[in-house]
Protein backbone atom coordinates (compact mmCIF):
# COMPACT_ATOMS: atom_id res chain seq x y z
CA UNK A 1 0.00 0.00 0.00
CA UNK A 2 1.12 3.69 -0.63
CA UNK A 3 2.59 5.57 1.65
CA UNK A 4 0.38 8.90 3.11
CA UNK A 5 2.21 11.76 1.87
CA UNK A 6 1.78 14.78 4.03
CA UNK A 7 1.98 18.87 2.96
CA UNK A 8 5.71 18.86 3.53
CA UNK A 9 6.48 16.05 1.39
CA UNK A 10 7.38 13.59 4.45
CA UNK A 11 5.93 9.95 4.21
CA UNK A 12 4.12 8.30 6.41
CA UNK A 13 2.94 4.79 6.42
CA UNK A 14 -0.71 4.80 5.93
CA UNK A 15 -1.41 1.69 8.43
CA UNK A 16 0.39 2.23 11.56
CA UNK A 17 -0.10 0.26 15.29
CA UNK A 18 -1.58 1.79 18.18
CA UNK A 19 -0.73 1.75 21.98
CA UNK A 20 -3.52 3.52 24.07
CA UNK A 21 -4.71 1.69 26.88
CA UNK A 22 -2.10 -1.03 26.85
CA UNK A 23 -1.54 -0.21 30.88
CA UNK A 24 0.54 -3.41 30.67
CA UNK A 25 4.38 -2.54 29.99
CA UNK A 26 5.47 -6.05 29.22
CA UNK A 27 1.89 -6.67 27.02
CA UNK A 28 2.37 -3.39 24.74
CA UNK A 29 6.39 -4.47 23.95
CA UNK A 30 4.82 -7.73 23.18
CA UNK A 31 2.36 -6.24 21.06
CA UNK A 32 4.92 -3.51 19.15
CA UNK A 33 7.43 -6.51 18.91
CA UNK A 34 4.55 -8.71 17.34
CA UNK A 35 3.46 -5.30 14.69
CA UNK A 36 7.19 -4.87 13.76
CA UNK A 37 7.79 -8.61 13.09
CA UNK A 38 4.46 -8.43 10.88
CA UNK A 39 5.41 -5.25 9.14
CA UNK A 40 4.27 -2.24 10.48
CA UNK A 41 6.68 0.10 10.50
CA UNK A 42 4.15 3.14 12.08
CA UNK A 43 3.38 3.44 15.80
CA UNK A 44 1.71 5.56 17.39
CA UNK A 45 1.90 6.30 20.98
CA UNK A 46 1.46 9.49 23.68
CA UNK A 47 2.81 11.11 27.08
CA UNK A 48 -0.26 10.03 28.86
CA UNK A 49 -0.49 6.16 27.91
CA UNK A 50 2.54 5.76 29.89
CA UNK A 51 4.15 3.23 27.38
CA UNK A 52 6.53 5.48 25.86
CA UNK A 53 9.22 3.37 27.30
CA UNK A 54 7.65 -0.08 26.76
CA UNK A 55 7.62 1.52 22.90
CA UNK A 56 11.18 2.66 23.30
CA UNK A 57 12.39 -0.86 24.58
CA UNK A 58 10.43 -3.07 21.76
CA UNK A 59 12.01 -0.62 19.29
CA UNK A 60 15.59 -0.92 20.59
CA UNK A 61 15.18 -4.27 20.59
CA UNK A 62 13.83 -5.28 17.64
CA UNK A 63 16.84 -3.64 15.83
CA UNK A 64 15.21 -2.22 12.32
CA UNK A 65 17.25 0.38 11.39
CA UNK A 66 15.32 3.65 12.51
CA UNK A 67 14.92 5.69 9.63
CA UNK A 68 12.58 2.29 8.84
CA UNK A 69 10.04 2.97 11.17
CA UNK A 70 8.30 6.12 11.96
CA UNK A 71 6.93 6.88 15.65
CA UNK A 72 4.33 9.46 16.83
CA UNK A 73 3.72 10.97 20.12
CA UNK A 74 2.17 13.79 21.72
CA UNK A 75 1.97 16.10 23.91
CA UNK A 76 -0.64 16.28 27.08
CA UNK A 77 -2.68 18.81 27.96
CA UNK A 78 -1.09 19.80 31.05
CA UNK A 79 2.48 19.77 29.34
CA UNK A 80 1.02 22.60 27.00
CA UNK A 81 2.36 25.82 26.43
CA UNK A 82 6.08 26.42 25.34
CA UNK A 83 8.50 25.88 28.07
CA UNK A 84 6.22 22.27 28.67
CA UNK A 85 5.94 21.24 25.36
CA UNK A 86 9.98 20.91 25.35
CA UNK A 87 10.26 19.27 27.98
CA UNK A 88 7.76 17.18 27.62
CA UNK A 89 9.07 16.36 23.95
CA UNK A 90 12.65 15.62 25.63
CA UNK A 91 11.24 13.25 28.32
CA UNK A 92 9.50 11.42 25.20
CA UNK A 93 12.63 11.43 23.60
CA UNK A 94 14.48 9.82 26.18
CA UNK A 95 11.63 6.89 26.68
CA UNK A 96 11.42 6.26 23.24
CA UNK A 97 15.47 5.89 22.95
CA UNK A 98 15.93 7.73 19.92
CA UNK A 99 16.76 11.25 18.90
CA UNK A 100 13.79 12.52 16.70
CA UNK A 101 10.37 11.68 16.10
CA UNK A 102 8.46 11.61 12.80
CA UNK A 103 5.37 12.83 14.30
CA UNK A 104 4.94 15.07 17.04
CA UNK A 105 0.81 15.99 17.68
CA UNK A 106 -0.67 18.07 20.40
CA UNK A 107 -3.01 15.71 21.82
CA UNK A 108 -6.06 17.79 22.87
CA UNK A 109 -7.74 21.28 21.67
CA UNK A 110 -7.43 22.79 24.84
CA UNK A 111 -4.92 24.75 27.02
CA UNK A 112 -2.04 27.02 26.09
CA UNK A 113 -2.16 24.73 22.52
CA UNK A 114 -0.69 27.90 20.84
CA UNK A 115 2.05 27.93 22.74
CA UNK A 116 2.45 24.42 22.58
CA UNK A 117 2.00 24.95 18.51
CA UNK A 118 5.27 27.85 18.84
CA UNK A 119 7.34 24.96 20.80
CA UNK A 120 6.43 22.53 18.06
CA UNK A 121 7.25 24.78 15.07
CA UNK A 122 10.68 25.26 16.62
CA UNK A 123 11.16 21.53 16.86
CA UNK A 124 10.68 21.40 13.30
CA UNK A 125 12.18 23.90 12.31
CA UNK A 126 15.46 22.51 13.78
CA UNK A 127 15.06 18.95 12.48
CA UNK A 128 13.91 17.22 15.81
CA UNK A 129 10.69 16.11 14.39
CA UNK A 130 9.93 15.35 10.72
CA UNK A 131 6.52 16.48 11.03
CA UNK A 132 3.85 18.26 13.75
CA UNK A 133 0.31 18.00 14.11
CA UNK A 134 -2.77 18.12 15.92
CA UNK A 135 -5.29 15.54 17.55
CA UNK A 136 -9.11 16.31 18.06
CA UNK A 137 -8.95 19.56 16.22
CA UNK A 138 -12.54 21.12 15.17
CA UNK A 139 -12.56 23.17 12.22
CA UNK A 140 -12.97 26.58 14.12
CA UNK A 141 -9.87 25.94 16.38
CA UNK A 142 -7.83 24.56 13.21
CA UNK A 143 -8.25 27.16 11.38
CA UNK A 144 -7.46 29.74 14.35
CA UNK A 145 -4.62 27.80 14.57
CA UNK A 146 -3.69 28.41 10.99
CA UNK A 147 -4.59 31.67 10.86
CA UNK A 148 -2.05 32.13 13.68
CA UNK A 149 1.19 30.29 12.90
CA UNK A 150 4.25 30.20 10.65
CA UNK A 151 3.83 26.46 9.95
CA UNK A 152 0.46 24.66 9.54
CA UNK A 153 -0.69 21.28 11.17
CA UNK A 154 0.18 18.41 8.74
CA UNK A 155 -1.71 16.16 10.42
CA UNK A 156 -5.34 15.79 12.36
CA UNK A 157 -5.49 12.86 14.07
CA UNK A 158 -9.45 12.43 15.05
CA UNK A 159 -11.95 9.87 15.70
CA UNK A 160 -12.57 8.10 12.23
CA UNK A 161 -14.68 4.88 11.54
CA UNK A 162 -17.62 4.14 9.80
CA UNK A 163 -20.20 5.26 12.77
CA UNK A 164 -18.35 8.46 12.84
CA UNK A 165 -16.97 9.74 9.02
CA UNK A 166 -16.24 13.22 10.20
CA UNK A 167 -17.29 14.63 6.86
CA UNK A 168 -17.29 18.37 7.33
CA UNK A 169 -14.02 17.78 9.11
CA UNK A 170 -12.43 15.99 6.92
CA UNK A 171 -13.96 18.90 3.44
CA UNK A 172 -12.06 21.98 5.94
CA UNK A 173 -8.87 19.70 6.65
CA UNK A 174 -8.42 18.53 2.36
CA UNK A 175 -8.98 22.08 1.65
CA UNK A 176 -6.20 23.13 4.20
CA UNK A 177 -4.28 20.26 3.10
CA UNK A 178 -4.09 19.20 6.75
CA UNK A 179 -4.07 14.84 6.55
CA UNK A 180 -6.48 12.38 8.38
CA UNK A 181 -4.93 9.75 11.04
CA UNK A 182 -7.98 7.97 12.23
CA UNK A 183 -7.64 7.02 15.92
CA UNK A 184 -10.75 4.19 16.51
CA UNK A 185 -10.40 3.19 13.48
CA UNK A 186 -12.44 -0.12 14.76
CA UNK A 187 -14.43 2.35 17.03
CA UNK A 188 -13.04 0.61 19.72
CA UNK A 189 -15.37 -2.74 19.55
CA UNK A 190 -17.84 -0.63 19.95
CA UNK A 191 -21.97 -0.73 18.45
CA UNK A 192 -20.84 -4.10 17.65
CA UNK A 193 -18.50 -3.61 14.47
CA UNK A 194 -17.32 -6.97 14.25
CA UNK A 195 -20.65 -8.40 14.03
CA UNK A 196 -21.83 -5.80 11.57
CA UNK A 197 -23.78 -7.34 8.95
CA UNK A 198 -22.93 -4.37 6.32
CA UNK A 199 -19.31 -5.05 7.01
CA UNK A 200 -19.55 -8.87 7.65
CA UNK A 201 -20.91 -9.60 4.02
CA UNK A 202 -18.57 -7.30 2.32
CA UNK A 203 -16.29 -9.44 4.20
CA UNK A 204 -17.60 -13.10 3.05
CA UNK A 205 -16.95 -11.75 -0.52
CA UNK A 206 -13.37 -11.09 -0.75
CA UNK A 207 -12.55 -13.87 2.35
CA UNK A 208 -11.75 -11.03 4.95
CA UNK A 209 -13.16 -10.16 8.42
CA UNK A 210 -15.12 -7.09 9.03
CA UNK A 211 -11.62 -5.16 10.67
CA UNK A 212 -9.61 -6.17 7.58
CA UNK A 213 -12.86 -4.72 5.55
CA UNK A 214 -12.80 -1.56 7.86
CA UNK A 215 -9.39 -0.81 7.93
CA UNK A 216 -9.11 -1.19 3.53
CA UNK A 217 -11.96 1.31 3.94
CA UNK A 218 -9.79 3.78 5.15
CA UNK A 219 -6.86 3.63 3.44
CA UNK A 220 -8.18 3.13 0.63
CA UNK A 221 -9.45 6.77 0.83
CA UNK A 222 -5.82 7.82 1.77
CA UNK A 223 -7.03 7.88 5.57
CA UNK A 224 -4.42 6.83 8.07
CA UNK A 225 -5.11 3.73 10.31
CA UNK A 226 -3.62 3.15 13.74
CA UNK A 227 -5.58 0.12 14.78
CA UNK A 228 -4.79 -1.25 18.53
CA UNK A 229 -5.00 -4.80 19.49
CA UNK A 230 -2.90 -7.22 22.19
CA UNK A 231 -3.62 -10.15 20.42
CA UNK A 232 -0.76 -11.47 17.96
CA UNK A 233 -3.39 -12.92 15.96
CA UNK A 234 -5.34 -10.04 15.73
CA UNK A 235 -2.00 -7.42 15.07
CA UNK A 236 -1.20 -9.82 11.80
CA UNK A 237 -5.12 -9.85 10.60
CA UNK A 238 -5.35 -6.37 11.23
CA UNK A 239 -2.03 -5.50 8.91
CA UNK A 240 -3.28 -8.23 6.15
CA UNK A 241 -5.27 -6.04 3.69
CA UNK A 242 -3.18 -4.86 1.05
CA UNK A 243 -4.06 -7.78 -1.03
CA UNK A 244 -7.73 -6.95 -1.76
CA UNK A 245 -9.85 -3.85 -2.91
CA UNK A 246 -13.34 -2.35 -2.67
CA UNK A 247 -15.14 -1.44 -4.84
CA UNK A 248 -17.62 1.40 -5.58
CA UNK A 249 -20.68 0.03 -4.26
CA UNK A 250 -18.94 -1.45 -1.23
CA UNK A 251 -17.63 1.94 -0.22
CA UNK A 252 -21.21 3.27 -0.66
CA UNK A 253 -22.06 0.75 1.95
CA UNK A 254 -19.79 1.50 4.38
CA UNK A 255 -20.51 5.31 3.77
CA UNK A 256 -23.88 4.71 4.80
CA UNK A 257 -23.29 3.50 8.19
CA UNK A 258 -22.13 7.11 9.04
CA UNK A 259 -24.19 8.52 12.44
CA UNK A 260 -22.45 11.98 11.96
CA UNK A 261 -21.44 12.52 16.04
CA UNK A 262 -19.00 11.78 17.39
CA UNK A 263 -19.34 7.51 19.23
CA UNK A 264 -16.42 8.01 21.86
CA UNK A 265 -15.19 11.61 22.15
CA UNK A 266 -16.79 14.37 21.87
CA UNK A 267 -14.29 17.31 22.69
CA UNK A 268 -16.86 19.88 21.98
CA UNK A 269 -18.59 19.42 24.95
CA UNK A 270 -17.84 21.36 28.75
CA UNK A 271 -18.36 17.89 30.16
CA UNK A 272 -15.62 16.37 28.18
CA UNK A 273 -13.05 19.42 28.33
CA UNK A 274 -13.55 19.32 32.35
CA UNK A 275 -13.26 15.40 32.11
CA UNK A 276 -10.00 15.51 29.78
CA UNK A 277 -8.49 18.60 32.07
CA UNK A 278 -8.46 16.45 35.11
CA UNK A 279 -6.51 13.49 34.16
CA UNK A 280 -2.98 14.34 34.75
CA UNK A 281 0.41 11.21 34.31
CA UNK A 282 3.74 10.71 34.80
CA UNK A 283 5.77 10.47 32.05
N1 LIG B 1 -5.33 11.22 19.50
C1 LIG B 1 -6.26 10.73 20.28
O1 LIG B 1 -6.97 11.48 20.99
C2 LIG B 1 -6.47 9.26 20.34
C3 LIG B 1 -7.57 8.74 21.03
C4 LIG B 1 -7.74 7.35 21.06
C5 LIG B 1 -6.84 6.54 20.39
N2 LIG B 1 -5.77 7.07 19.72
C6 LIG B 1 -4.81 6.21 19.00
O2 LIG B 1 -5.53 5.37 18.09
C7 LIG B 1 -5.22 4.01 18.37
C8 LIG B 1 -6.38 3.11 18.02
O3 LIG B 1 -7.55 3.49 18.72
P1 LIG B 1 -8.15 2.64 19.92
O4 LIG B 1 -7.09 1.82 20.52
O5 LIG B 1 -8.86 3.58 20.82
O6 LIG B 1 -9.28 1.74 19.25
P2 LIG B 1 -9.37 0.71 18.00
O7 LIG B 1 -8.03 0.46 17.41
O8 LIG B 1 -10.47 1.18 17.14
O9 LIG B 1 -9.92 -0.60 18.70
C9 LIG B 1 -9.20 -1.34 19.62
C10 LIG B 1 -10.13 -2.42 20.18
O10 LIG B 1 -10.50 -3.34 19.15
C11 LIG B 1 -10.06 -4.66 19.50
N3 LIG B 1 -9.54 -5.25 18.24
C12 LIG B 1 -8.50 -4.81 17.50
N4 LIG B 1 -8.37 -5.53 16.38
C13 LIG B 1 -9.34 -6.46 16.41
C14 LIG B 1 -9.73 -7.50 15.52
N5 LIG B 1 -9.08 -7.70 14.38
N6 LIG B 1 -10.80 -8.28 15.87
C15 LIG B 1 -11.47 -8.06 17.02
N7 LIG B 1 -11.15 -7.10 17.91
C16 LIG B 1 -10.09 -6.29 17.60
C17 LIG B 1 -9.00 -4.49 20.55
O11 LIG B 1 -9.02 -5.57 21.45
P3 LIG B 1 -7.69 -6.40 21.83
O12 LIG B 1 -6.61 -5.42 22.16
O13 LIG B 1 -8.15 -7.20 23.02
O14 LIG B 1 -7.37 -7.24 20.64
C18 LIG B 1 -9.47 -3.21 21.27
O15 LIG B 1 -10.50 -3.54 22.20
C19 LIG B 1 -4.85 4.03 19.85
O16 LIG B 1 -4.22 2.85 20.27
C20 LIG B 1 -4.02 5.27 19.91
O17 LIG B 1 -2.72 5.04 19.41
C21 LIG B 1 -5.58 8.41 19.70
Amino acid sequence: MEDLQLSNGFELPILGYGVYQIDDLDECKRGVASALDDGYRLIDTAACYGNERAVGDALSEAAIPRGEVSISSKVWIQQKGYEGTIQSFEKTLMNLQTDYLDLYLIHMPYGDYQGSWRAMEDLYEQGRVRAIGVCNFLPDRLIDLILSSRIAPMVNQIELHPFTQQIALRKVMAEQGVAPMAWAPLAEGRRGIFDNPVLKRIGQRYGKTPAQVVLRWLTQQGICAIPKSVHEERIRENHNIADFSLDDDDMHDISAMDTGVPLILDVDTPEEATRLHGISHTQ
